[in-house]
Protein backbone atom coordinates (compact mmCIF):
# COMPACT_ATOMS: atom_id res chain seq x y z
CA UNK A 1 0.00 0.00 0.00
CA UNK A 2 1.24 3.42 -1.19
CA UNK A 3 2.50 5.90 1.97
CA UNK A 4 -0.74 8.44 1.65
CA UNK A 5 1.22 11.87 0.39
CA UNK A 6 0.11 15.26 1.87
CA UNK A 7 -0.75 17.58 -0.97
CA UNK A 8 0.47 20.98 -0.60
CA UNK A 9 -2.37 23.64 -1.04
CA UNK A 10 -1.69 24.99 -4.27
CA UNK A 11 -4.99 27.32 -4.62
CA UNK A 12 -4.16 30.66 -3.15
CA UNK A 13 -7.48 32.57 -2.49
CA UNK A 14 -6.65 36.05 -1.39
CA UNK A 15 -9.66 37.91 -0.51
CA UNK A 16 -8.58 41.83 -1.79
CA UNK A 17 -10.85 44.23 -0.69
CA UNK A 18 -10.00 47.41 -2.47
CA UNK A 19 -11.94 49.76 0.25
CA UNK A 20 -12.75 53.08 -2.14
CA UNK A 21 -11.14 56.19 -1.26
CA UNK A 22 -13.23 59.22 1.08
CA UNK A 23 -15.46 60.97 -1.56
CA UNK A 24 -16.21 58.27 -3.59
CA UNK A 25 -19.05 56.52 -1.49
CA UNK A 26 -22.95 57.93 -1.48
CA UNK A 27 -22.89 61.28 0.10
CA UNK A 28 -23.02 61.22 3.75
CA UNK A 29 -26.13 61.68 4.83
CA UNK A 30 -26.03 64.02 8.21
CA UNK A 31 -28.48 62.02 11.78
CA UNK A 32 -27.84 61.17 15.04
CA UNK A 33 -29.15 57.75 15.47
CA UNK A 34 -27.43 54.58 13.10
CA UNK A 35 -30.48 53.85 11.51
CA UNK A 36 -31.02 57.47 10.12
CA UNK A 37 -27.77 56.98 8.77
CA UNK A 38 -28.85 53.67 6.67
CA UNK A 39 -28.43 54.34 2.55
CA UNK A 40 -30.40 51.54 0.57
CA UNK A 41 -27.81 50.13 -1.99
CA UNK A 42 -27.81 50.98 -5.11
CA UNK A 43 -27.21 48.80 -8.27
CA UNK A 44 -25.35 51.56 -10.23
CA UNK A 45 -22.64 51.86 -7.55
CA UNK A 46 -19.26 50.50 -8.36
CA UNK A 47 -18.03 47.26 -7.13
CA UNK A 48 -16.12 47.25 -3.37
CA UNK A 49 -15.50 43.89 -3.15
CA UNK A 50 -12.21 42.23 -5.93
CA UNK A 51 -11.34 38.91 -5.75
CA UNK A 52 -8.30 37.26 -6.97
CA UNK A 53 -8.19 33.47 -7.73
CA UNK A 54 -4.55 32.52 -8.73
CA UNK A 55 -4.38 28.78 -9.57
CA UNK A 56 -1.84 26.44 -10.47
CA UNK A 57 -2.45 22.35 -10.80
CA UNK A 58 -5.51 22.64 -8.40
CA UNK A 59 -8.21 21.47 -10.59
CA UNK A 60 -8.74 18.78 -7.90
CA UNK A 61 -9.10 21.93 -5.19
CA UNK A 62 -11.49 24.32 -7.48
CA UNK A 63 -14.96 22.60 -7.04
CA UNK A 64 -14.76 23.22 -3.36
CA UNK A 65 -13.46 26.90 -3.87
CA UNK A 66 -15.42 27.87 -6.72
CA UNK A 67 -18.65 26.71 -4.69
CA UNK A 68 -17.86 28.74 -1.90
CA UNK A 69 -16.90 31.71 -4.05
CA UNK A 70 -20.33 31.37 -5.46
CA UNK A 71 -21.83 31.01 -1.91
CA UNK A 72 -20.36 34.44 -0.72
CA UNK A 73 -23.29 37.18 0.32
CA UNK A 74 -21.70 39.76 -1.28
CA UNK A 75 -23.78 40.78 -4.19
CA UNK A 76 -21.94 39.68 -7.51
CA UNK A 77 -22.83 42.14 -9.15
CA UNK A 78 -20.73 44.37 -7.01
CA UNK A 79 -18.05 41.87 -7.01
CA UNK A 80 -14.95 41.45 -9.66
CA UNK A 81 -12.51 38.68 -10.25
CA UNK A 82 -9.58 38.42 -11.34
CA UNK A 83 -8.50 35.15 -12.37
CA UNK A 84 -5.01 33.83 -13.00
CA UNK A 85 -3.43 30.39 -13.85
CA UNK A 86 -0.11 29.62 -14.87
CA UNK A 87 1.96 26.34 -15.60
CA UNK A 88 -0.35 24.02 -14.81
CA UNK A 89 0.05 20.50 -16.38
CA UNK A 90 -3.50 19.64 -14.76
CA UNK A 91 -6.88 20.54 -15.96
CA UNK A 92 -7.28 23.78 -14.06
CA UNK A 93 -7.45 26.22 -17.03
CA UNK A 94 -10.29 24.02 -18.89
CA UNK A 95 -12.02 23.85 -15.94
CA UNK A 96 -12.13 27.82 -14.44
CA UNK A 97 -12.29 28.65 -18.40
CA UNK A 98 -15.45 26.41 -18.23
CA UNK A 99 -17.12 28.33 -14.89
CA UNK A 100 -16.34 31.31 -15.92
CA UNK A 101 -18.19 30.81 -18.98
CA UNK A 102 -21.17 29.90 -17.00
CA UNK A 103 -20.81 32.76 -14.34
CA UNK A 104 -19.25 36.00 -16.08
CA UNK A 105 -22.20 37.43 -16.76
CA UNK A 106 -23.34 37.30 -13.09
CA UNK A 107 -20.29 39.64 -11.59
CA UNK A 108 -19.55 43.00 -11.98
CA UNK A 109 -16.43 42.22 -13.95
CA UNK A 110 -14.37 39.49 -14.98
CA UNK A 111 -10.69 39.21 -15.72
CA UNK A 112 -9.08 35.89 -17.61
CA UNK A 113 -5.56 35.88 -17.19
CA UNK A 114 -4.22 32.26 -18.35
CA UNK A 115 -0.62 31.58 -18.71
CA UNK A 116 -0.23 27.62 -20.70
CA UNK A 117 3.43 27.99 -21.76
CA UNK A 118 5.89 26.90 -20.28
CA UNK A 119 4.77 24.59 -18.28
C1 LIG B 1 -11.20 19.24 -18.01
O1 LIG B 1 -12.22 20.12 -17.60
C2 LIG B 1 -13.21 20.33 -18.58
C3 LIG B 1 -14.14 21.41 -18.04
O2 LIG B 1 -14.64 21.06 -16.78
C4 LIG B 1 -13.91 19.03 -18.89
O3 LIG B 1 -14.88 19.23 -19.88
C5 LIG B 1 -12.89 18.01 -19.35
O4 LIG B 1 -13.52 16.77 -19.51
C6 LIG B 1 -11.76 17.89 -18.34
N1 LIG B 1 -10.72 17.03 -18.87
C7 LIG B 1 -10.11 16.12 -18.12
C8 LIG B 1 -9.02 15.35 -18.79
O5 LIG B 1 -10.42 15.91 -16.96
Amino acid sequence: MAAARPVPPRLLLPLLVLAAGPGSGPPRVRAYFPEERWNPESGLRPPRVTIAVLARNAAHALPAALGALERLRHPKERTALWVAVDHSVDNTTAVLREWLGGVRGLYHRVEWRPMEEPR
